[in-house]
């Protein structure tokens, strides 16, 4: 067991399984109209179904750069960015106060800063101002704002990861166009500063493969003994940056002697047969290739659960 788990299930010690089971259905099948985790037992599931997912995006998105010392976590929830920043500075700002008061029990030891208001007015500043997850709770006639507001109070980075939806997606679109209007540069997925290239029913997103807990597996009645986490992500610095490269954006074909990958480029996107790549997976960036520019026919991806 991780640490974070052993966290969590000392935390469910005592709560009944069926009563976590059910408030897992009430999560997953009222979340768009719940939308905030209501009763203790909602926000006890959030730490047994969700936060070991949304940990597992975040350790995935910052291999993808030198996360700097200071950090300000804009809707920590119970303090995931705890577990994915260990040794970092961070300061969390969660509106719900029993989140607050979970994510201190979940964590007692870590030296950091909680302050229980709203990120919609963002006071602090630090070296990243990270959104985990939490844009999707603001309303879209205030997104642009909130950002804004990230923009003035970063003293370099930026860093948002969305659910791995088409409606995420779009989240991050939109935060991509501003900051680089802005005069940001993207660290990441993006290897270029050129309009997205992702239309129709293509959207820009990765995953990673976390183990599931037994009690998870009970409490969600899942069988699998792991689960794919779908995430979007954009990291934006103040400091001039070049991107470089291909961004392999689906999971490689793997055919005889050679792989196919569906990358992302400067040139838009395009798809490359190649027997140099055969590791690639999905999410790395791999050096630039000239004069591989036959464009994507998208792929059908399944929507993540
Ligand atoms: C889905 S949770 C994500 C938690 C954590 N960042 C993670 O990745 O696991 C979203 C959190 O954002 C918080 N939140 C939403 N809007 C907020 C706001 N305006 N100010 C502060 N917190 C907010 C919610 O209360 C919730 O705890």
């Amino acid at each position: 067991m991780s640490p974070l788990e052993e966290a969590v299930s000392r935390l469910c010690e005592g709560v009944s399984e069926k009563d976590l089971a059910r408030a897992t259905e009430e999560l997953t099948t009222r979340y768009q109209t719940l939308k905030s985790h209501q009763t203790d037992l909602h926000r006890l599931v959030y730490l047994c179904v969700r936060m070991p997912a949304t940990y597992a995006a975040l350790c995935r998105v910052f291999q993808e750069f030198e996360v700097p010392q200071t950090v300000l976590d804009c809707g920590a929830g119970p303090g995931t960015a705890i577990w994915a920043l260990p040794g970092h500075q961070l300061t969390l700002i969660e509106k719900d106060p029993e989140f607050v008061k979970l994510g201190k029990k979940l964590s007692p030891d870590a030296a950091v800063t909680w302050k229980t208001e709203s990120f919609l007015e963002i006071k602090d500043r630090a070296e990243m101002i990270l959104f985990s997850y939490s844009l999707n709770e603001v309303p879209p006639s205030k997104l642009s704002q909130v950002i804004c507001q990230a923009y003035h109070q970063t003293e370099n980075l930026i860093t948002v990861i969305e659910p791995g939806t088409p409606e995420g997606f779009e989240r991050i679109r939109k935060v991509r166009t501003q900051l680089l209007d802005l005069g940001m540069s993207l660290l990441a997925p993006c290897p270029h500063h050129n309009t997205c290239p992702m239309e129709g029913d293509n959207w820009c997103h990765f995953s990673v493969r976390l183990p599931r807990t037994s009690l998870h597996r009970r409490i969600k009645k899942g069988s699998l003994g792991f689960e794919d986490e779908k995430f979007s992500y954009l990291v934006a610095s103040k400091k001039p940056f070049s991107p470089e490269g291909m961004r392999v954006v689906r999971h490689p074909l793997k055919r005889k002697g050679h792989v196919i990958l569906d990358l992302c480029t400067k040139e838009g996107l395009i798809q490359l047969a190649s027997t140099k790549h055969k590791k690639a997976k999905w999410g790395d960036l791999i050096p630039f290739v000239k004069n591989a520019n036959s464009i994507i026919e998208p792929r059908k991806e399944s929507l993540p659960d």
